[in-house]
């Protein structure tokens, strides 16, 4: 006799026949092609994972909001950042080389990725656990990324590689530094910062524009996992930081972060003594201190991490009026980067899926296409027309550009004063990390280079290390050396 539990539907609402027992002839019998129910499900079974983020795949996020507690109208017309307004947003963190099964604890910068749902569409903010990044033109993100995941023919993460790429691009010191010291081992993600790493412009109502960082320091306190510490807890649970964060929420205990911005005055940054659109630096907080903004509270977890993780769409391209971007190459890169990768990733519509869905309403005349459910109607599909549907139509001068002239050029950035690739790390190395920092440092380094890489890139590595910091660089040499050389043979000890 049939039996229905609480039932079920098929993906059209009829019921569903079974969800435990295919269609056959006779209860030992060959299963039927017109099971449409099995079918349907192996169909589908066979479809539903989508490919994994290229970069940051393992990651995991919750709701939250952000409060504007001060006044920095001068700056920005934003309307996310005018006092007292509260925007609800996600914040997904993310490691950046493992895959969607990898560890949260491996050694690696974490990313911080906020989509706000504002009043005046959606504003995403993708950035690090680290003020600066390990190259500053576009054009190498990929083989940087490439260097960090796995060999062609073995597929093994390759130390090689990694000190190979890094010590071609001198560039990559600063956020290198970062990564071999405390910062490469946050102890959870509630205890780290967040930065939106590059320079963005803020336009106020007057018209006024200003370049500036965002700087969002934990409320929790920053914490760390040494090197063993981090490496039994990949071993004993990789989710880690995506349980701790889970059941940080779940448990009402709501993670904090405060958001200061640095501001330059547009004209300054022509004249600086770096160029202050390098990715690579940060900037002095002595010439722009922090000045207060508001705090970002996580306070509700995904009902479904499909939908509401695997599914979100950010893009550093996504602004809103009141925000712009720079001159950054980098950040030019990813403007076009990311929905590019999502519409490969998720689907041509992602935009449409709830969890990416602004909360104002879209009109865009881009329409139609896989799994598109917006439409306008019957109203025109074309712009401009005589149907009576608004279009754009901005001229002249953008209100968040900027000027830029000369010739067509495949260049690095032109030098200024104080532009160096190792000033930055090397007094963050003797001003910012103590004895005990410094002293994991070299450990961790040398660990590192004893992992497998050879000449010429070990040779290369301890120039890097002593052009960063030359007593460091000595220290790191002198451990690798002493720790490549061949251990004494049974009987030739001392003594
Ligand atoms: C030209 C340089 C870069 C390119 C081309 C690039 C490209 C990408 C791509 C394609 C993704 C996957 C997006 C997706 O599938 O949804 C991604 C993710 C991400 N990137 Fe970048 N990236 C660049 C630089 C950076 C920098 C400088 C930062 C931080 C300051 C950063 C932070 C992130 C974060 C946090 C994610 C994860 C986003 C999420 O949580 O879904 N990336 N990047």
């Amino acid at each position: 006799m049939s039996k229905t539990r609480t039932g079920s539907t098929m993906s059209t609402g009829a019921p569903a026949p079974s969800d435990r027992n295919s269609l056959t002839i006779g209860a030992d019998g060959p299963i039927l092609l017109h099971d449409v129910h099995f079918l349907e499900q192996m169909a589908h079974f066979n479809r539903e994972k989508v490919p994994e983020r290229q970069p940051h795949a393992k990651g995991a996020g919750a709701f939250g909001v952000f409060e504007t507690t001060e006044d920095v109208s001068k700056y920005t017309k934003a309307a996310l950042f005018q006092p007292g307004t509260k925007t609800d947003l996600l914040l997904r963190f993310s490691t950046v080389a493992g895959e969607m099964g990898s560890p949260d604890t491996w050694r690696d910068v974490r990313g911080f990725s906020i989509k706000f749902y504002t009043d005046e569409g959606n504003y995403d903010l993708v950035g690090n656990n680290t003020p600066v990044f390990f190259v500053r033109d576009p054009m190498k993100f990929p083989h940087f990324i490439r260097s960090q995941k796995r060999l062609p023919d073995s597929g093994l993460r390759d130390n090689h590689m990694q000190w190979d790429f890094w010590t071609n691009n001198p560039e990559s010191a600063h956020q290198v530094t970062y990564l071999m010291g405390v910062r490469g081992l946050p102890r959870t993600w509630r205890h780290m910062n967040g930065y939106g790493s590059h320079t963005f412009m803020w336009i106020n109502a007057s018209g006024e524009k200003f370049w500036v960082k965002y700087h969002f320091h934990t409320r929790q306190g920053m914490a760390f996992f040494s090197n063993e510490e981090a490496s039994a807890m990949s071993g004993t649970d990789a989710d880690f930081h995506r349980r701790d964060l889970f059941d940080a929420i779940a448990r009402g205990e709501h993670p904090r972060w405060k958001l200061s911005v640095q501001v330059m005055p547009y004209e300054e940054a022509k004249t600086y003594r770096f160029n202050p659109f390098d990715l690579t630096k940060t900037w002095s907080h002595k010439d722009y201190p922090l000045i207060p903004v508001g705090m970002l509270t996580l306070d509700r977890n995904p009902e479904n991490f499909f939908a509401q993780i695997e599914q979100v769409a950010f893009s550093p391209g996504n602004t809103v009026p009141g925000i712009g971007l720079s001159p950054d190459k980098m950040l030019l890169g990813r403007a076009f980067a990311y929905n590019d990768a999502q519409r490969n990733r998720i689907g041509t519509n992602f935009h449409q899926l709830p969890v990416n869905q602004p909360k104002v309403p879209v009109d865009t005349y881009m329409f139609d296409g896989h799994m598109a459910y917006h439409h306008s109607g019957a109203a025109p599909v074309y712009a401009p027309n005589s149907g009576g549907r608004t279009w754009a139509d901005q001229t002249g001068p953008m209100a968040d550009g900027w000027e830029a002239d000369g010739e067509m050029v495949r260049n690095a950035y032109m030098l200024r004063a104080d532009d160096d690739d190792f000033g930055q790390p090397g007094t963050l190395v003797r001003e910012v990390f103590d004895d005990e920092q410094r002293a994991r440092l070299v450990d961790q380094v040398a660990g590192s280079l004893l992992g497998g890489v050879r000449e010429p890139v070990l040779g290369r590595a301890f120039d890097y290390w002593k052009s960063i910091d030359a007593d460091i660089g000595r220290r790191i040499e002198e451990k690798v050396r002493a720790g490549a050389a061949p251990p004494p043979a049974e009987g030739m000890g001392e003594g």
